[in-house]
C-alpha cells in the first residue's frame, strides 16, 4: 500500500500519539495530518516535539463533522486514513453511553463516508478485542469468534466494525480492521488500570480493584501495538480482520501487586471496591493470522515493558499534572466516591 499522506484520527490520545511518533520517525516520505476532538483523553502535550515536524499538521475538531472531514481530504490529497479516534473508556460508556455512539459509531460512519467519496485507497479501523465478548477460563479470541459485546462501550466498537465491513462488501472499499487487547505503556491517561495504579500508588492513595481482582487481560506493549496496525495498513488484505495481541494474560489483582513491588510499595495500598457493572471476566487473544500473513509479532516482553512504563510516569510528573487536572478531579470522586474508594 503506497500512502504518502495519511489522515490519522485520534492522533493527540494514547495509542494515536505513540503512533504519529513511530511514523514520524520511521517513514520519511509519509505526511501526517492528525485530526483530533482534544476531548478530556487527548492532549497536545502528548505530541510534543512531534508538533514541530513539517510533515504533521496537527487539526483540532471531531471525526462526526462531515464539511471538515471533506475539506482535510480534499486539501490534503489524502490517500489513506488511520481511525484511532473513539471515546475509549468501559466505566465512562457505562454512566454516559450516548457519546460513546455518536463518536464510534457516527464518526467511524462519517470517516467512511467521506473517504469513500474522496477516494481514499484504504482505511483501517483500530477496533478491540472486547467486540468479542467474555471468555471462561480457556481458549483465546480468533478473527473467526461470534461477535458478542457487553459493555456499551464494546457495543459501539462492533457496529463500528460491521460498517466497516458493510462499506467493503457494499462499496467494494478496501478496509482493514485490526482487533487487539489491553495496550500500555507511555502516555495513557490515568483512567484505565496500569496508569492509574502506578499513580495512586505513588501518592500512597489506596488503589482499587474491582471485584475480587481475577479479571483477566491480555497486555500489549503501545509501540507493538503500533507496528503491528502500520504492518497491516500496508500489507493487509483488503476486508480482513487482524487480531494483536501481547501473548501476556495477567489477572488484575497479580499486575497490580507487580507494579507495587516495582515501586517498593506495601499491598496494603489495595482496596477491594464494588464491581464494574457487566464485567467481562477473562480476555485472551489468538494473534497467530498476524503473525502467519503478516510476519508480526510482539518485540517486548512484559517485565521490559511495565519497567520502562513505570519508569516513564515516574519521570513525566509534568505531563500527569497536565492531564489530571480540572475534570479528571471530578470524575475520580464520582467514579471511585461511588465504588467506595475515596
Ligand atoms: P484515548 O482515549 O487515549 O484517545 C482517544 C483520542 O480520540 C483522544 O485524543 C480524543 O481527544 C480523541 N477523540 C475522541 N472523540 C473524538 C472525536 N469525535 N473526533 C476526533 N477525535 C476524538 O484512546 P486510546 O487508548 O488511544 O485508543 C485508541 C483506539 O484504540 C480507540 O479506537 C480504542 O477503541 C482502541 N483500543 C484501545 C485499547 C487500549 O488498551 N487503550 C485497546 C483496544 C482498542
Ligand atoms: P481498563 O484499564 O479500564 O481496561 P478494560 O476495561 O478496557 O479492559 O481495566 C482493565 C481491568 O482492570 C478491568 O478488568 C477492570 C480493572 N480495573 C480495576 O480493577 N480498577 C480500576 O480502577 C480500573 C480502572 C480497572
Amino acid at each position: 500500500m503506497d500512502c504518502k499522506s495519511l489522515l490519522v484520527t485520534g492522533g493527540a490520545g494514547f495509542i494515536g500519539c505513540n503512533f504519529v511518533r513511530l511514523l514520524l520517525e520511521t517513514e520519511p516520505d509519509v505526511q501526517i495530518i492528525n485530526l483530533d476532538a482534544l476531548t478530556y483523553a487527548g492532549n497536545l502535550a502528548s505530541l510534543g516535539d512531534c508538533l514541530d515536524s513539517p510533515r504533521h499538521h496537527f487539526v483540532k475538531g471531531s471525526i462526526t463533522n462531515p464539511e471538515l472531514v471533506g475539506f482535510i481530504l480534499r486539501e490534503y490529497a489524502v490517500d489513506g486514513i488511520i481511525n484511532f479516534a473513539a471515546e475509549s473508556h468501559v466505566d465512562r460508556s457505562i454512566t454516559g453511553p450516548q457519546v460513546f455512539v455518536e463518536t464510534n459509531v457516527g464518526g467511524t460512519l462519517n470517516l467512511l463516508h467521506e473517504g469513500r467519496g474522496a477516494g481514499i485507497k484504504r482505511f483501517l479501523q483500530v477496533s478491540t478485542d472486547e467486540v468479542y465478548g467474555s471468555l471462561g477460563p480457556e481458549g483465546a479470541f480468533s478473527e473467526t469468534t461470534a461477535l458478542s459485546p457487553n459493555s456499551p462501550y464494546s457495543a459501539s466498537k462492533t457496529s463500528a466494525d460491521h460498517l466497516v465491513h458493510a462499506f467493503h462488501h457494499t462499496y467494494g472499499m478496501d478496509t482493514v480492521i485490526t482487533r487487539c487487547s489491553n495496550n500500555y505503556g507511555p502516555l495513557q491517561f490515568p483512567e484505565k488500570l496500569i496508569p492509574l495504579m502506578i499513580m495512586n500508588a505513588t501518592q500512597d492513595k489506596s488503589l482499587p480493584i474491582y471485584g475480587d481482582g481475577l479479571n483477566v487481560r491480555d497486555w500489549l506493549y503501545v509501540g507493538d501495538h503500533c507496528a503491528a496496525i502500520w504492518r497491516a495498513f500496508q500489507a493487509g488484505k483488503s476486508g480482513e480482520v487482524y487480531n494483536v495481541g501481547g501473548n501476556n494474560e495477567l489477572a488484575n489483582i497479580e499486575l497490580v501487586k507487580t507494579i507495587l513491588r516495582h515501586l517498593g510499595k506495601p499491598e496494603s495500598l489495595m482496596t477491594f471496591v464494588k464491581d464494574r457493572p457487566g464485567h467481562d471476566r477473562r480476555y485472551a487473544i489468538d494473534a497467530s493470522k498476524i503473525e502467519r500473513d503478516l510476519g508480526w509479532r510482539p518485540q517486548v516482553d512484559f517485565d521490559t515493558g511495565i519497567t520502562q512504563t513505570i519508569q516513564w510516569y515516574l519521570t513525566n510528573q509534568e505531563w500527569l499534572d497536565q492531564v489530571v487536572s480540572g475534570e479528571y478531579q471530578t470524575y475520580y470522586e464520582a467514579m471511585y466516591g461511588r465504588r467506595g474508594a475515596v
